[in-house]
């Protein structure tokens, strides 16, 4: 049976910031996604990863978004890849050059399909001796390509985070299976993989590898609305930038993503906006962790 999501579970894993803290110990999470078009969702990635308290945050976009997105963020680093309008499946100089300095990879908000994606992302899996939580399109690309997961170095977490549309093209049936047997689903995906699964939903389900599954109780429907993945996809990806281990940062970052939404209702769920959810992050925080 599946445990049910405490904070008694995790919470002693975020300790309080120093009073000589800076910010490079505080981990340096890399975003990966925002074609054009879908720009927004990587920014929402990473506003959420400082949020939840990454010490850094760069994004990375294909050049032609490079300008747009440098005018739209204010905190956030900005990488443009190689690539015009996508990301370039053959320019692996510059990652060789700065993959050290991160400490955790998220990889799909707003990420798009290209040519040479599957190559790519091969690749971007292979050389990234990090934690890594794949979303979106990513997933998308890992259901035509599954053979991709067997690219992750064996030491380092694989986090994958797909809704049940997302969990369907992975397993390869229907929606409506996923549906009705949501455990049995993310653990299948989990056992298969090797990776953590956050089967996301009104109920999310974090099912390990070795069959541990926690069933997640936080959540509002303030978050049915366009980004809400994206700010968990950041929330995972900076608890695992900041080192916090991985049994303690999946279920964490879920249970104060979903309480974030709850706290982001000031009237109804309809009018909460996803800068509110960013500013309830904090005060989740301070209720589970402090
Ligand atoms: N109750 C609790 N949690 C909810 C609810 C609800 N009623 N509705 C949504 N959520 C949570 C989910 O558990 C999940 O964490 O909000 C998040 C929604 O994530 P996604 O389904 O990935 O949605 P998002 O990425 O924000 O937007 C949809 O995903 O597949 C792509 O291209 C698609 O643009 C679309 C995007
Ligand atoms: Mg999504």
């Amino acid at each position: 049976s599946a445990r049910i999501n405490l904070p008694s579970d995790w919470q002693h894993h975020l300790p309080p910031r120093s009073a000589w803290a800076h910010k490079g110990t505080h981990g340096h999470l890399l975003v990966v996604g925002g074609s054009r078009g879908m720009l927004g969702a990587a920014v929402m990635a990473g506003e959420a990863a400082y949020r939840t308290g990454a010490g850094l945050v760069t994004i990375t976009v294909p050049s032609s978004e490079q300008l747009p997105l440098s005018a739209k963020v204010t905190q956030q680093m900005v990488w443009s890849w190689p690539g015009e309008s996508t990301f370039s499946p053959d320019s692996w100089q510059m990652i060789e050059e700065r993959r050290t300095r991160f400490s955790a990879v998220a990889i799909g908000p707003g990420l798009g399909r290209f040519a040479g994606e599957a190559d790519w992302l091969g690749e971007l899996m292979k050389r990234m001796e990090v934690p890594m939580v794949l979303d979106a399109d990513a997933l998308n690309i890992l259901s035509d390509h599954p053979s991709l997961l067997q690219k992750r170095p064996s030491p380092f977490a694989t986090v994958l985070t797909p809704h049940p549309g997302e969990m369907a093209r992975l397993l390869a049936c229907s929606v409506a299976h996923v549906e009705s047997s949501r455990r049995q689903a993310a653990g299948e995906l989990a056992q298969k993989t090797g990776a953590v699964v956050v089967l996301k939903g009104r109920y999310t389900i974090v099912a390990f590898p070795d069959g541990k599954q926690i069933l997640n109780l936080t959540g509002s429907p303030a978050l049915a609305k366009g980004g809400a993945g994206d700010l968990l996809t950041g929330m995972i990806g900076s608890l695992l930038a900041q080192r916090i281990p991985l049994g303690a940062a999946v279920p964490m970052a879920v249970y104060l993503h979903g309480k974030a939404g709850e706290l982001a209702v000031s009237s109804v769920p309809h009018s909460v906006m996803f800068s509110d959810i960013l500013s309830a992050i904090g005060p989740a925080l301070r209720q589970c962790c402090q």
